[in-house]
């Protein structure tokens, strides 16, 4: 019996408040929780500030500033996580890729994969040694949002996405490099996303290690680039693997596989706990491909976000009752924020959300 008592009181004590954590697993809440993809960045005049100073890649790889900038959309709207500044491509570095953002041109890899011996030259080291200054500003940005209750999101690239950049070089339309290396060199591809996978789920481990809450997965490419049978044959077995491994860190793993639309179904049943949807689907429609039994996160255009107040009003509420107020509903755009943003949709939105799901 004592034994008992024990392990109620410790299950009391690991159930969340936060409700972004309940509606992750599927927990009723008090009120539908909303964070917004890309919360932090260009349209807000305090990051556009402090990129004056400071290079993108300075601004990740410096804990302080990094924990800083994650939290200037916390202190501006009432957003119910925090996601650590950063991006997806840095873990490429220490891999063996050269990255650097080039103003108005995006990413640049300076020496892309173009062999199956580049395949082979790529290391795996640890996140610890290559991504400290990411692990330490999700530590800063967890003390800092500890007593305010709001958990700190950490995430990762999914390995074709990542493919994609280092065998680009950039970012790109068509993704007719990386679908003919993966078309020709099927058994390194293999090898590539394998050593991906390796690395992402040590990093995505490490960053819950550090003190995140929840984990996002970014599948920004696969949809876009490839069919169904291509996704089932060259990528689902990869980001399975992800998943799996991920699994272990005992936070919830959040999916988001962009543009997946035609096979929305096959790319939620790789894994992860809560599905991320895109803006392409209506949000009840997609819920159902997806699985009503799976806490989703979504889905609003962020276009909207560029419409007058009445037409961003009509998108929330239809996206709102779409969800009919079932457990299990994130509040988020389907995309990231554009730079074109004004800062006060971003207000009204979260104010919104909050007053309409509010009791
Ligand atoms: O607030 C947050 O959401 C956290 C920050 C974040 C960034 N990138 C910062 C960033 C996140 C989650 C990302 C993820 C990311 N990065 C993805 C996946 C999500 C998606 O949008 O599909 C991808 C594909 C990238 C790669 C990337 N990073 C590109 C193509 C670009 C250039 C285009 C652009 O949007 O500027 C970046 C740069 C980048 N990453 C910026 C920010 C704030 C803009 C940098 C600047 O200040 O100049």
């Amino acid at each position: 019996m004592a034994v008992q008592d024990v392990s109620d009181a410790h299950a009391v004590e690991i159930e969340p408040t936060a409700p972004f954590l309940r509606a992750c697993l599927r927990l009723p809440v008090e009120r539908t929780p909303v964070w917004l993809l890309r919360q932090a960045g260009r349209y807000q005049p305090e990051y556009r500030a402090l990129r004056e100073k400071h290079s993108l890649l300075e601004l990740i790889r410096t804990p302080e500033l990094a924990a800083e900038v994650t939290l200037l959309p916390i202190d501006s709207f009432d957003l119910d996580a925090a996601i650590v500044f950063s991006d997806i491509l840095p873990p490429l570095v220490g891999m063996g890729l050269d990255l650097e953002f080039v103003k108005g041109d995006g990413p640049r890899i300076g020496n892309p994969i173009s062999s199956t011996r580049a395949v082979d030259l790529l290391g795996t080291p640890p996140a610890e040694e290559t991504m400290s200054g990411t692990l330490e500003a999700i530590r800063i940005v967890r003390r800092e949002l500890e007593p305010r209750d709001v958990p700190v999101i950490g995430f990762a690239g999914a390995p074709f996405t990542l493919a994609s950049y280092a065998i680009e070089g950039g970012s790109s339309k068509d993704f007719t490099r990386t679908k003919a290396f993966m078309f020709s060199e099927p058994a390194a591809w293999k090898r590539l996303l394998g050593k991906l996978v390796t690395v992402q789920a040590d990093y995505l481990l490490a960053q819950a290690g550090a003190g995140a809450q929840a984990l996002q997965v970014f599948d920004s490419w696969a949809g876009r680039a490839l069919g169904r049978e291509d996704y089932l044959r060259y990528v689902a077995p990869h980001n399975r693997e992800l998943y799996a491994m991920v699994a272990a860190a005992g936070v919830p793993v959040i999916n988001f596989s962009l543009g997946v639309g035609a096979y929305l179904a096959d790319a939620a049943s790789c894994g992860g706990d809560v599905v991320g949807l895109d803006w392409t689907l209506p949000l009840d429609d997609a819920w159902e491909r997806v699985g009503l039994d799976r806490p989703v996160q979504g889905n609003l255009d962020p276009a909207a976000l560029l419409a007058p107040w009445r037409e961003l009003r009509f998108r929330i509420d239809d996206v709102l009752d779409r969800a009919g107020g079932r457990a299990g509903h994130v509040f988020n755009v389907g995309h990231g924020l554009t730079p074109q943003t004004p800062p006060d949709n971003v207000r009204r939105l979260v104010a919104h959300v909050l007053e309409r799901t509010s009791p």
